[in-house]
């Protein structure tokens, strides 16, 4: 079971938008990837995206920019299974990889019908892990405020 994945890549022309720059979607894109690859590896079975938190975009990625996609496990439910998703790119001819966008994206773990199953328990061993295990619930509680403001638009 790996709690952890990283994805790396070059970020190409087609991931372009309008202005030149890789557009928004394409970074959704690679977020949601490396949280089912990170939510698969961690349960061993396969998983549905439930839930995508506040992405916000710090600073523009650019062609041909080494883009690096770290997902990592923060907390278990019954079903679910919370993961921190950080964005960096870079020039490569510089070598530095600058933050570009951070989120918690939640997935479902189910069966062949889609209804949920259970995991396995991420059991938080350093102070750095109870530290984000206690932001993943954190951001729960947030949630159930945003949602209920938004629950006559469901
Ligand atoms: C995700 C899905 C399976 C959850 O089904 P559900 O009927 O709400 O199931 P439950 O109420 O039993 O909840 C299952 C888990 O989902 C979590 N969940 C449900 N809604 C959530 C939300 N808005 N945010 C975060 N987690 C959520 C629950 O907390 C629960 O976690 P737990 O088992 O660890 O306690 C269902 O909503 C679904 O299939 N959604 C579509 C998924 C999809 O197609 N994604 C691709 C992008 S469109």
């Amino acid at each position: 079971m790996e709690r952890e994945i990283t994805l790396r890549f070059l970020a190409e022309p087609t991931d372009v938008n309008y202005g030149g720059k890789v557009h928004g979607g394409a970074v959704m894109k690679w977020i949601d990837q490396a949280g089912y690859a990170c939510a698969v590896g961690w349960s061993g079975q396969y998983c549905v995206t439930a839930y995508v938190g506040g992405i916000r975009f710090l600073k523009p990625i650019f062609v041909g920019n080494i883009v690096e996609v770290h997902a990592r496990l923060i907390y278990t439910g019954r079903s679910s299974m919370h993961i921190a998703v950080d964005v960096s790119a870079g020039d490569p001819k510089v070598g530095s990889f600058t933050k570009t966008t951070h989120c918690v994206i939640v997935f479902v773990s189910v069966d062949s019908n889609g209804n949920p199953i259970p995991v396995p328990v991420w059991e938080p061993q350093t102070d750095e892990d109870h530290n984000l295990q206690t932001y993943a619930q954190r951001l729960m509680d947030l949630r159930k405020g945003i949602e209920q403001e938004m629950s006559s638009f469901l």
